[in-house]
């Protein structure tokens, strides 16, 4: 690990404030600073920086953390990764001797056995004809091959193994890497991709990350793909952006498979991507905001690919970005479009990209018959319901002046209709919006706390307990030499007392920081919540034992069943 003393410098040297300022454009409030959360999107400022606290909290989307976390998330790095990044800003180095050995495997070592084993594989291809065959009759000249650097996995269980041994690595690193899997008899590694055709998958800083392996004939999995490790995280990459990124600024192409991307590219679209074998992920979609500004969703043309088109719609609409689809007719992925019919019709099917109105108006006219009044009628209750959906006013009208022509009724008519859908929901979605503000307050469909339901009271002396904890450190110190009786048995929920532990553990010296890689960021989100909800506390000492107190109290109680909950909820109404 990268000792403490080290963690310690990297923040102090990192004003948090400094570093939030290059993302977020932030205003002064108080010791606080406020400004437009980068992390989801909105119009007003939930995003805040606690200078007190060393940290930040996203009152939108529950977002929140020390510097680091804030590094991990904006960058798209894991805890590692974020020091080293925050170390580099400060121009601090880190110590690297000793603490490779303890965490297994660092992430640059992984770096440096997939680029050992992306060698290994481009030279196998060049040795084997079928593989070659199969990229041609793809359609892949030796340019792209050598562009993309695809490989060759050989068939039997040894070849890869055999080379990375030679090179030193062990089994136990292939087998993290994902290179390899493990024997069950005798534990031993044996090569994982064989007889692929391999996709090295490049990240924007030019390293090898990870690979797909695809069959070449229909057997199955068609493709295998590395699982996370210590150096990828699939949720977080797109294939094909090391190159995408230089050609990016105003649109990105966004497909499915590899080969779409490598067919897009070799025909002059350098700026397509694809996911990693996985839906669009809210990452996924704030990465591509990072250097795009709209989005076209060019998935397959079967059913599948169009309802996971309209996720990923929804997803990139919520990080930003502008979005619109692309229609592929007589052919079923943009690889088979442009092998087909060539660069220049797929430039066309980009020029007449639709909008997601568009698109719905279309399937909505195949379903009702608009030369039949019935017809007229449903097909323009479903455009308003469609309409009503759209968040840009301006762009309400447009649709609504493409409806109302298409269908021949009256514009203001659909105006109408449309207007009243949009209060009708705001309505209900206000509604709604309390319901669920009672039910967090009440502990339902806790997440992060799912025993918080068990026991309310427990758990709402819990949070303060915690809060004062966590804000000052120096009580665990006390707790410890006896001037509050509290132990990690007091806790009812499992989380609390997780937390507990870890405050505990760290004693006089706690830092947020030092929870984030035993605590996930939802958790994190709400331990930030918690110290903060004690910011400015008077009488910390009466506080602090009364909530103690309250908690072995209310653990005196037997637990309350969710039955029983709703139960005495029911005959409160
Ligand atoms: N995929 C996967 N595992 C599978 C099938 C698909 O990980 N068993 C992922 C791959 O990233 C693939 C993408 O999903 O590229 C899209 O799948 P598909 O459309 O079936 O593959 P194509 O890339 O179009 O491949 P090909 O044209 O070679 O059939
Ligand atoms: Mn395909």
């Amino acid at each position: 690990m990268i000792s403490k003393e080290i963690i310690e410098e990297i923040k102090r040297r990192n004003d948090i404030e400094d570093v939030i300022s290059q993302y977020v454009a932030l205003k002064r409030a108080g010791s606080n600073a406020n400004g437009l959360c980068p992390f989801h999107s909105e119009k007003t400022p939930s995003f805040t920086v606690f200078k007190g606290t060393d940290s930040f909290y996203c009152f939108g989307c529950g977002a929140g953390g020390d510097v680091i976390t804030f590094i991990m998330k904006v960058e798209n790095l894991d805890y590692v990764g974020a020091l080293e990044f925050l170390a580099k800003r400060a121009g601090i180095t880190i110590p690297t001797d000793g603490y490779e050995a303890e965490t297994g495997m660092r992430r640059t070592r992984v770096l440096e056995m997939n680029r050992e084993a992306a060698k290994f594989f481009h030279s196998q291809l060049k040795n084997d004809k079928i593989a070659l065959g199969y990229l041609s009759r793809r359609g892949l000249s030796g340019s792209v091959i050598k562009h993309f650097g695809l490989g060759f996995a050989p068939p039997g269980f040894g070849a890869l193994t055999d080379h990375m041994h030679k090179l030193g690595y062990s089994d136990e690193e292939l087998q993290t890497g994902f290179l390899a899997g493990k024997s069950q008899k005798t534990g031993r590694a044996y090569d994982y991709f064989r007889n692929r055709v391999i996709f090295p998958i490049i990240n924007t800083a030019g390293e090898v990350i990870a690979f797909g392996g695809r069959v070449m004939d229909d057997s199955k999995p068609k493709y295998l793909n590395t699982s996370d490790t210590p150096a990828f995280k699939k949720s977080r990459n797109l294939f094909a952006l090391n190159y995408a990124k230089n050609y990016c600024s105003e649109q990105m192409i966004l497909c499915e498979g590899y080969m779409d991307v490598i067919a897009l590219h070799a025909a002059g679209f350098q700026n397509a991507v694809a996911t990693l074998g996985t839906a669009l992920t809210p990452d996924q979609a704030r990465l591509m905001k990072k250097y795009t500004k709209t989005v076209l969703i060019s998935y397959d043309s079967d059913e599948a690919g169009q309802r996971a088109a309209n996720k990923a719609f929804t997803l990139l609409g919520e990080a930003g970005l502008e979005t619109r689809i692309l229609r592929m007719n007589g052919a079923k992925d943009p690889d088979e479009y442009i092998q087909k019919f060539g660069k220049l019709a797929f430039q066309k099917v980009i020029d007449s990209s639709y909008t997601q109105f568009d698109y719905k108006f279309e399937s909505i006219l195949k379903k009702h018959d608009p030369e039949t009044a019935e017809g007229r009628i449903k097909a323009s209750d479903e455009a308003a319901e469609e309409i009503s959906r759209v968040y840009s006013s301006v762009e309400r009208d447009i649709y609504i002046k493409k409806a109302s022509e298409r269908l021949s009724i009256s514009p203001d008519s659909l105006k109408r209709d449309v207007e009243n859908k949009i209060s009708r929901r705001k309505r209900s979605n206000a509604k709604e919006e309390k319901q669920k503000l009672i039910q967090s307050a009440q502990g339902y469909g806790d997440r992060v706390n799912p025993d918080k339901i068990k026991n309310l009271k427990a758990a709402a002396a819990e949070e303060v307990i915690l809060g004062i904890l966590l804000k000052y450190p120096e009580y665990s110190v006390r707790i410890r030499k006896g001037s509050f009786e509290l132990q990690s048995e007091n806790f009812v929920s499992e989380f609390s007392r997780r937390v507990f532990n870890a405050v505990m553990a760290a004693g006089d010296d706690f830092e947020l920081g030092m929870l984030n890689s035993d605590f996930s960021e939802a958790e994190m989100a709400r331990i930030i919540k918690m110290q903060i909800a004690r910011e400015g506390l008077s009488n910390t000492d009466g506080v602090f034992s009364d909530s103690i107190a309250a908690l072995k109290q209310a653990a005196k109680k037997a637990d309350m069943s969710l039955e029983d909950i709703i139960k005495a909820k029911r005959s409160k109404q």
